[in-house]
């Protein structure tokens, strides 16, 4: 599919004879507005009522596990495909009409497929020229834009003679030099290797510093999404789940999923036994454990998410100085910079720890006898869901 974006952007989005992108620039300070917008394929739901205000100059990111509908939004937001449900706004007014040329927004799809039998230059000039901008000054945007991803050098190599890394970087360019009021991103850095990926990251980061324009983002990398976001929104089955600044989501997951599918999460599941004095105590596994207040009443079921770096390992007892289970190291790794545990406990089953190295145990081994600890406002409540 994402191979057909590329071409679709390519042959759609800057069709020669296209308007000059000043036609639709849009007034400074609009946002974008997805609201309520729903994409249908048949009896295939792929983006259910999905609502998001993005103001402008926002880096917005959606995440989300695979098939639950992050393409076929951007592709609504590109023009590439009509919702069938729903309205998208620059501002007051109403895009939906418009074609993908019309709506000035730079795009990136994952693949990033250059013209191979062009130079740099010429693949960034591109989408000036379908708009029948020509002359000094696209030169001299061409220009800008090499010099922005930092390959003003390269200018005249063909892409079959730069690395992956570089071959982003021109299509971020080939993006970004019209001007773009919104830049949408379709996993840009999926086919990089690791190291190439952050230093892509900081750059990208970088650029929507200094454009100012609003970056649509998607990823499945969650600590891309953490590292790089004003915003995360958090997609599942069509359907935006959650939404929030990156610490906000991470510390405050609403729910389940949400917990599990940013970051890692141990999972309490009990029953609570009464609130007083910013405490909740709560039943668990036959036992007793304290969180910081939250609103479940006395009988009421309770779900806790406890993120494993908020877990300590100790070879002896808190004495009831921390929430505490005993187990058994049943497999740990060591990382360099933390030790990963995973510990089998009777009354909350496996639960997994990560600690700093220099925190870690002397000699940790299989089968060596631990206290899980961790601190009352560890936990974080959840929705049932
Ligand atoms: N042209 C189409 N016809 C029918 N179903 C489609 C079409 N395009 C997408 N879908 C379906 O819509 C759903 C959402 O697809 P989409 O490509 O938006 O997911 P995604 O979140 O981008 O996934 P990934 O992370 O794998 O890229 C999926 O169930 C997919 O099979
Ligand atoms: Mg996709």
């Amino acid at each position: 599919m994402e191979a057909g974006h590329a071409s679709a952007e390519m042959n759609v989005g800057w069709r020669a004879g296209a308007a000059p992108a000043s036609a639709s620039r849009v007034a400074a300070g609009a946002g974008l507005s997805i609201d309520r917008v729903s994409k249908r394929y048949g009896s295939v739901v792929a983006v259910q009522e999905t609502t998001i205000d993005i103001p402008r100059g926002e880096f917005l990111t959606i995440l989300g596990p695979s098939g639950s509908g992050k393409t076929t939004l951007l592709m609504m937001v590109a023009g590439f495909e009509q919702p069938t449900g729903g309205d998208l706004r620059v501002g007051a007014k109403s895009i939906v009409a418009l074609p993908p040329e019309k709506r000035n927004f730079g795009m990136v799809f994952q693949g990033y497929a250059l013209f191979p039998h062009m130079t740099v230059q010429q693949n960034v000039a591109y989408p000036l020229m379908v708009r029948g901008q020509k002359g000094p000054d696209a030169v001299k945007r061409v220009k800008q834009a090499l010099d922005q991803v930092r390959l003003g050098h390269l200018a005249d190599r063909l892409p079959r003679q730069m690395s992956g890394g570089q071959q982003q970087r021109v299509a971020l360019a080939r993006a970004l030099v019209f001007n773009p009021d919104v830049v949408l991103l379709d996993e840009p850095l999926g086919a990089l290797d690791r190291k190439l990926r952050c230093e892509v990251q900081i750059e990208l980061k970088a650029l929507h510093e200094r454009l100012g324009a609003t970056f649509l983002f998607v990823t499945h990398d969650q600590e891309e999404a953490l590292s790089m976001s004003d915003r995360i929104a958090i997609m599942r089955d069509g359907r935006l789940e959650q939404i929030g600044a990156p610490g906000e989501l991470y510390e405050r997951p609403g729910n389940r999923f949400v917990a599990d599918f940013l970051g890692e999460s141990n999972f309490i599941e009990g029953e609570a036994v009464g609130t007083g004095e910013g405490i909740t105590v709560y039943r668990a596994g036959n036992r007793q454990f304290t969180a910081s207040a939250c609103s479940r009443r006395a009988g009421e079921k309770v779900l806790f998410a406890l993120r494993p770096e908020k877990v300590s390992i100790a070879t002896a007892s808190s004495r009831g100085a921390l929430n505490e289970v005993s187990g058994r190291v049943v497999h740990w790794n060591y990382f360099g910079a933390s030790f990963r545990f995973e510990v089998q406990t009777a009354e909350l089953g496996r639960m997994i720890a990560d600690v700093p190295a220099w925190k870690g145990l002397a000699s940790p081994h299989t089968g060596m006898e631990v206290f899980v600890q961790w601190e009352r406002d560890a936990t974080s409540p959840l929705a049932a869901s």
